[in-house]
């Protein structure tokens, strides 16, 4: 079979390719928004809590000693609700795909608990205590669909070994039945069954990154981490798969971690989503709040670049929030707020202190020490009294010991009421 074209037989919008080449377009294509299915009461299928991946870097020479850590993931804590989906979004290089590979443990956490499971009434484990052996088990439950549909195929492989391979590791069905579970597959995901004897080159990159999906389902997760699932393909096929992954994941109950580098994508997939910056979650919330009313500065840079007329809600404004400078590296990352050195509000108190990640409504949280609406950001820190410093971060005898705040996953009942600067409750 000659290389299918990405435009056909899949291209099916009524758009043409040049209008489609915008994420813009990626809007018009996409269905409507996934329903918000989070049961605030239910167990999560994952929590993670302070998860750290620190990378030695070594000094060059015989005797290699190590002379730093890369801080990819320092510190971060979330829950991925039953068959919802949380998403994860950032630029590149602040931990997005560290995060996803050690929760499917193709990395060792430097530190941190990953406790899954308890979502069914069974008892949660914690992945990153588990050893190899101890892990395997997890390992058909919690699979990873890759960015590069390119790269995460071998393309000596037919996709009938591909997409069984994970069926006889674990050895799930009789081998006189893989064929007829991988054609299953196929269909599932939208893929003629009878091509299970084809290579990778064969297909296009939406129909590779189709098989990368189908060998995720191979074992029924209850988990996929989807590492930026969408960003190497053609605007017209991103919104095709992604309507296929929705599908997939009503019809399975599976709960995702969806990683992306911006907030479009995320949007239609997310009931609830996670921004990072530099190894950290600077602000968490429901779908509607975080698009709505973003408190970060971060994010509200991050939401003016989204081609969205609904954006115009943000603070009443569409023009772009340009961010200043490159983003700084992980080995030696900023004192006290590591956004600082590109936040147009940062002030003393931001080079001193860390804000902590600060729960200010039912389900909003935000590392910021000034955190507001576009516009409507705070004069004076809102943390200093908790954290017990004045409001130039010099620690205040007089601020009153600093409060416990932690770094916990998930929501209280009770939170930080920025307009009384006194905890609330619902
Ligand atoms: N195996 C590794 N060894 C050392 N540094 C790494 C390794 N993997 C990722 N990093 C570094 O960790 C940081 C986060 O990377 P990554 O998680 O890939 O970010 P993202 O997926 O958000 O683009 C980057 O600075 C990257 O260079
Ligand atoms: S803490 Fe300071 S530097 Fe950090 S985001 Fe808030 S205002 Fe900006
Ligand atoms: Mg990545």
């Amino acid at each position: 079979m000659s290389q299918t074209s990405d435009r056909s037989p899949e291209a099916g919008p009524a758009v043409s390719p040049a209008e489609l080449d915008s994420a813009e377009a990626l809007q018009h294509v996409l269905e409507p928004h996934a329903p918000s299915r989070l049961d605030p009461t239910a167990p999560p299928v994952l929590e993670v809590e302070d998860l750290k991946m620190w990378f030695p870097v070594k000094s060059s020479g015989l005797v290699r000693r190590t002379i730093g850590h890369v801080q990819a993931v320092d510190g971060v804590s979330f829950q991925v609700p039953r068959g919802g989906s949380l998403g994860l979004v950032g630029e590149s290089g602040c931990g997005k795909s560290t995060t996803g590979r050690l929760i499917t443990r193709l990395y060792e956490p430097t530190g941190g608990a990953m406790r899954f499971g308890g979502h069914d009434g069974s008892e949660a484990v914690d992945l990153a205590t588990l050893s190899n052996r101890g892990m395997k088990p997890y390992r058909r439950d919690v699979q990873m669909i890759f960015q590069d549909p390119y790269t995460s195929l071998n393309p000596r492989h037919t996709v009938g070994a591909i997409v069984g391979a994970p069926l006889l590791v674990h050895g799930v069905v009789p081998k006189d039945k893989v064929l007829d579970r991988v054609q299953e597959l196929l269909e599932v995901v939208g893929l003629n069954p009878e091509h299970y004897n084809r290579y990778p080159s064969e297909f296009s990159g939406g129909q590779r990154q189709r098989i990368g999906i189908a060998r995720a389902l191979t074992l029924n997760p209850k988990l996929l981490v989807a590492d930026e699932p969408v960003s190497a393909l053609d605007v017209s096929i991103q919104a095709q798969v992604i309507n296929l992954l929705q599908d997939l994941q009503k019809e399975f109950d599976i709960a995702f971690l969806f990683i992306a580098h911006d907030l479009a994508v995320v949007r239609h997939f997310c009931p609830e989503v996670a921004v990072m910056y530099l190894g950290k979650i600077v602000e968490i919330a429901d779908r509607e709040t975080l698009y709505s009313r973003p408190h970060h500065p971060y994010t509200q840079a991050l939401l003016s670049a989204v081609p969205d007329i609904k954006q115009a809600a943000v603070g009443g404004r569409r023009e772009r929030i340009r961010l200043e400078g490159d983003v700084p590296s992980p080995i030696n990352p900023p004192s006290g707020c590591r956004f600082r050195t590109r936040c147009p509000m940062a002030q003393e108190i931001c080079a001193k202190v860390e804000p902590p990640l600060l729960q200010i409504g039912q389900r909003h949280k935000v590392a910021c020490h000034f955190p507001g609406e576009l516009g409507k950001h705070p004069d004076k820190p809102v943390t200093a009294r908790l954290l017990g410093v004045d409001d130039q971060g010099s620690p205040d005898p007089g601020a009153g010991p600093a409060t416990d705040l932690g770094n916990k996953p998930g929501y209280d009942s009770t939170w930080f009421d920025l307009e009384r600067r006194t905890m609330a409750g619902a």
